[in-house]
């Protein structure tokens, strides 16, 4: 999806290179070692799973590798997410829940859902 020349003066084009290839890095590096998130990420899905009932439909944007989408159990969870390196990981670790490799801003689908969730997306945009 990141089809933009590498010398472009674009800002916004440049920014969003550069925070993809920062997400790519983590994806990859998460493959060794997971972190000291455990404790936050643990917390985090509590919080969500309080407000979210299962059997929902869900999409999130920004979601990494989808562990806190599946772990809300929607009936139909999409996840959505700009690091190709993110969606891939979020395919094999859960086949159940859709993915699409795309920017959030500029993300469009034809379908509705119940509960829309950006966790710890808006510090990126
Ligand atoms: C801190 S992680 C959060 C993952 C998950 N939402 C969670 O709370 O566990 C932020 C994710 O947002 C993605 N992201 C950041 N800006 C984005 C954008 N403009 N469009 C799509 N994904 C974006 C990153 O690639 C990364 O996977």
């Amino acid at each position: 999806m990141n089809t933009a020349s590498p010398f472009t003066s674009d800002p916004a084009v440049r920014y969003q290179q550069t925070r993809i290839e920062h997400w790519d890095d983590i994806a990859r590096r998460s493959d060794h070692w997971r972190g000291w998130g455990g404790y936050y990420h643990r917390r985090l899905t509590e919080v969500y799973r309080f407000w979210v009932a299962p059997g929902q439909r869900v999409l999130e944007l920004g979601c990494g590798q989808g562990d806190l989408l599946a772990a809300l159990q929607p009936s139909v969870g999409v996840g959505v997410d700009f690091s190709s390196e993110m969606i891939t990981r979020a395919r094999q670790r859960h086949s159940t829940l859709r993915f699409s490799q795309v920017d959030a801003h500029t993300f469009e689908i034809d379908e509705t859902f119940d509960v829309i969730i950006l966790s710890d997306l808006i510090n990126d945009a």
